[in-house]
């Protein structure tokens, strides 16, 4: 596993002030960091131990600075799975960001709504998870400073984050759905025969990301708050084809949202 302090050695002089929340921005949500004042931007391939993004709509750097008044650390685009990389570099900078001092993260994606009360530009606050995946990126042996051998998994996204979420979208009379996320490996989207199966099985929303950062970050006791933007309702529920120029649309479309429920959750943090 590459080396976590050293990513840490090489951004740590480039900030002034320790970050304390961590954010990870999902396809077409990576507008969020344009927002950090003084920002301090960091490409992923200048980080020892960072792989290159490859997707569209990711732009793969770290922003540190100042967010609605608190020091934060952001990732404008994420590392997945089937992309080609291994699991440990897909959370890598989930672990860096821990290790630059953050105690909270605001971990977002797009996602393809199953649960068919939602619609096309929802967003959704993770109240749970269903990892799909077959993988688990703490398999092998368990790094003791980072966390216990057997985490708990059973308050993954914290309770009192979500009502935070809810009041702040209340507030700003922001329709937030809740509902569980089951993540995949893609990268072709599911079949119908699938959709209708996750459903049976208790998801509200599917995607291709976060349940591998999440697992990490609750191995190093991080607070988590997930956000999914339904950015396309699940395959074979509109009968028509999935596409990420759509994905992109719907997150480019609901973003002023999303900026604002993500900013007013991180005020009261
Ligand atoms: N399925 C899986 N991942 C996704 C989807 C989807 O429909 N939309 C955005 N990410």
């Amino acid at each position: 596993m590459a080396n976590v302090q050293d990513a840490v050695a090489y951004i740590q002089p480039k900030v002034t002030e320790k970050p304390t929340i961590g954010l990870v921005l999902g396809s077409g949500l990576g507008v969020l960091a344009d927002e950090i004042e003084n920002p301090v931007v960091i490409p992923y391939d200048e980080i020892p131990g960072f792989t290159k993004s490859t997707v569209a709509g990711h732009k793969g750097q770290l922003v540190i600075g100042k967010l609605q008044g608190k020091q934060v650390v952001a990732m404008q685009g994420r590392f997945h799975f089937y992309e080609g990389h291994d699991l440990d570099a897909v959370v890598f900078p989930i672990r860096v960001m821990k290790f630059l001092g953050v105690e909270t993260m605001v971990i977002t994606n797009a996602a393809g709504g199953i649960n068919e009360s939602y619609g096309e530009g929802n967003l959704m606050l993770i109240a749970d998870h269903i990892n799909l995946t077959a993988r688990n990126p703490l398999i092998g042996p368990n790094d003791e400073t980072m966390g216990t051998r057997f985490p708990d998994m059973s308050e993954a996204y914290s309770k009192e984050l979500r009502q935070l979420a809810k009041n702040v979208a209340a507030e700003l009379g922001i329709n937030l759905q809740e509902g569980v996320y089951v993540g995949l490996l893609g990268p072709s989207y599911e079949t119908p025969a699938e959709i209708r199966m996750l459903r049976t099985l208790g998801a509200d929303a599917v995607g291709m990301s976060t349940v591998p950062e999440v697992i990490v970050a609750r191995h190093m006791n991080v607070k988590v708050l997930g956000i999914s933007c339904i950015s396309n309702m699940a395959a074979g529920i509109l009968e028509q084809p999935l596409s990420h120029e759509e994905v992109m649309a719907t997150t480019e479309r609901v973003k002023a949202q999303f900026l604002s429920l993500v900013q007013g959750v991180i005020a009261k943090l």
